[in-house]
């Protein structure tokens, strides 16, 4: 493809835009349980103004942008304070909760590495809810990973097996405030003590729901604690490009103090050009994101953000007893917050959200995993709360249209084990063949998805990965008919 050799004039190039994302998911409909948190017409208003008006100054340099620092700073003072933080608390905002996380373990990592050199080979516990950005952090940064079970009814970490899985070259323990999968807040209390007895640093990742946390507990809902005031805790990640509204590529790493922040930031003078010393993991970058989070976090303020708790909050409990209402479903457990994972134990889930897309819903799909076997995902917000009651018809009508629809033959061969897969004789060509024996070809995904996630779900998680990476591999390649 080449660059149009005289420029597309304005009107066309936005038509093109326009026409680009028409096929993408409608976030506006209200009918979206995940991806995007959308607080409505107003406040979109005020983050797209402060975005637009800080798109161009570069984050990276504040001696010459000493606005973003300011606003930086500001954003760290009060997410600090959110979380029961004292004035040692410091941190930095980040493009997104990945990039926080993996300041995080970085931090921890280099920590370590200055006080206890002699940990050749560092590990950090992951309980099995954990996100999958710290495999991704660990992937980076070389940390070993000891992953351990949550409990199988509430699927909270279990303090009992991280104290198990700590060896000499512990560094890291994790708990999630809370986890993503079923809106769940790990024992963070018991995590603490851990982490303190056998000198261990705590990251408690509250990416997704650190900061309504303190709003739902105002609202009178019981709460684990799980933050700064837990003795043991040394670092905290929160997003605001999730429940605090704001535009995407917001988020804050938060440490208990300096000492530790120290290695997050990363300097160089090694080279011929400007001396370079970044916070985070980007260097330049735009300061569209902080503005428009400072933005939206001084408008929508704390009487705002409880509103938005409130609403939630009765929404999900409408969700939960209408779930729980269905015969054949069930919520996995009783969530903290407004993320909840619900099955079925006797209709495939799967057709279930393609009957959902089929009404125009957007439920995730998550596959099995562990004790957390494979069930429907839903991030509730504002703007699902005037759908409940539809969310909940459609819902019925799909479970039962799901019941006549049959299951994946290649996923009960995959279970049965009569489709049995070699994982030392695995390249390129024969993942492509597994890819289109489930049923994903690259140039045009099948419109229902239940066989591929079903197949997918029966795979052990090594071989969905390398199925996925051959995919994506593919995927991102320009080809020429794919203009329309
Ligand atoms: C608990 C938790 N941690 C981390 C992340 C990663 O955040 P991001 O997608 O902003 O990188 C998420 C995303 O959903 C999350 O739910």
């Amino acid at each position: 493809m080449q660059i149009p050799e005289k420029g597309i004039p304005k009107e066309k190039l936005f038509q093109m835009l326009e026409a680009f994302r028409s096929k993408d998911l409608d976030w506006r409909s209200g009918h979206v349980f995940g991806y995007v948190y959308d607080p409505g017409p107003e406040v979109r208003e005020v983050g797209h103004r402060a975005y637009s008006m800080f798109l161009t100054e570069n984050g990276l340099d504040f001696t010459v942008f000493p606005s973003l620092l300011r606003l930086e700073n500001e954003l760290v003072a009060m997410a600090a304070q959110h979380l029961g933080g004292d004035d040692d608390v410091v941190g930095n905002f980040t493009s997104g909760g990945t990039e926080s996380i993996i300041l995080a373990v970085k931090a921890a990592r280099d920590y370590f590495r200055a006080h206890r050199p002699n940990i050749r080979e560092p590990e950090m516990i992951l309980p099995a809810t954990a996100h999958a950005a710290f495999h991704k952090a660990a992937h980076y940064l070389q940390i070993k990973v000891a992953q351990v079970g949550v409990d199988p009814k509430t699927f909270r970490a279990d303090a009992a097996l991280v104290g198990k899985a700590i060896t000499p070259n512990t560094i890291l323990l994790v708990g999630s405030a809370p986890s993503y999968a079923h809106g769940v807040v790990d024992p963070i209390r018991e995590l603490g003590q851990l982490a303190m007895k056998h000198n261990l640093l705590l990251h408690v990742d509250a990416c997704v729901g650190g900061f309504m946390l303190p709003y739902y507990r105002r609202l009178g809902v019981t709460l684990p604690d799980f933050d700064f005031t837990v003795p043991g805790v040394t670092s905290i990640s929160m997003d605001l490009h999730k429940y605090a509204y704001t535009p995407k590529g917001a988020s804050l790493v938060l440490y208990r103090d300096k000492k530790l922040r120290k290695f997050q930031i990363f300097a160089s003078s090694r080279w011929t050009g400007y001396t370079l010393i970044n916070n985070a993991v980007q260097s330049s970058k735009s300061g569209g994101p902080m503005a428009a989070a400072w933005a939206v976090l001084n408008f929508i303020g704390d009487d705002g953000y409880l509103e938005f708790a409130r609403r939630k909050l009765e929404a999900t409990r409408r969700i939960v007893e209408g779930i729980q209402a269905i015969e054949d479903l069930r919520v996995m457990t009783r969530p903290d917050m407004c993320l909840l994972a619900f099955t079925s134990d006797t209709v495939n889930v799967f057709h279930i959200i393609d009957e959902m897309n089929s009404h125009g819903w957007y439920v995730q799909p998550a596959l099995t995993f562990e004790n957390s076997k494979e069930n429907i995902h839903l991030s509730i917000n504002v703007s699902n709360v005037e759908w409940v009651d539809a969310f909940l018809t459609d819902l019925e009508a799909s479970v039962e249209k799901a019941k006549t629809l049959k299951s994946s033959e290649l996923a009960a061969a995959i279970r049965e084990g009569s489709f049995s897969i070699d994982l030392s004789e695995l390249g390129t060509e024969n993942f492509m063949e597994i890819l289109q024996m489930v049923g994903i070809q690259v140039t045009e995904l099948p419109k229902r998805m239940a066989g591929v996630n079903e197949a997918l779900s029966a795979l052990p998680p090594e071989i969905r990965e390398g199925l996925l990476i051959e995919f994506v591999n593919e995927l991102f390649r320009y080809r020429r008919n794919d203009i329309s």
